[in-house]
């Protein structure tokens, strides 16, 4: 893992298999960049099984866990990198809810989302978490936008 300078202007997220097929990921990125969003580092990729539980090793203990990883993996997903002041925080508030039942009006994963585990999105939860989450799939190089 490498540090960001002022990394709290970052977070990271996932486009996930349910969206990427269903050809949604331009609406999605709408949504993020009228919402003050800049897109400084995207691209479209297959997260392998190992990946998947490396990533997500946070949780390894949930009784959803290997079905996450399975669905992860499943399919492209577009892995990206958001900047703007506050980004963890007002991503998370974008994306609403993890279960879309609960989704707020005007969030992606109440226009978007098809279930709990198909939820359209991941966004980081916290700036340290942002940092190791970018770093797991991008290089410092790879992070072109401003
Ligand atoms: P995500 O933000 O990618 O982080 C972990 C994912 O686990 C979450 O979105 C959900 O898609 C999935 N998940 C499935 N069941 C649950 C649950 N009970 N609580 C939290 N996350 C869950």
């Amino acid at each position: 893992m490498y540090r960001f300078f002022m990394a709290n202007n970052l977070t990271f997220s996932i486009i996930k298999p349910d969206a990427v097929s269903r050809h949604i990921t331009g609406k999605i990125n709408s949504m993020i960049e009228n919402a003050g969003f800049s897109i400084i580092a995207q691209k479209l990729i297959r997260i392998t099984k190992e990946q998947a539980q490396k990533f997500y090793d946070v949780h390894q203990d949930k009784p959803f866990y290997e079905d996450l990883c399975n669905y992860i993996s499943s399919g492209a997903v577009v892995v990206q990198v958001l900047k703007k002041e506050n980004a963890v925080a007002d991503y998370r508030k974008l994306m609403g809810a993890t279960n879309p039942a609960n989704a707020e009006e005007g969030t992606i994963r109440k226009k978007y989302a098809i279930s709990i585990d198909q939820n359209s999105v991941h966004g980081s939860d916290a700036e340290d978490t942002a940092e190791r989450e970018i770093s797991f799939f991008f290089s410092k190089t790879e992070l072109v936008g401003c």
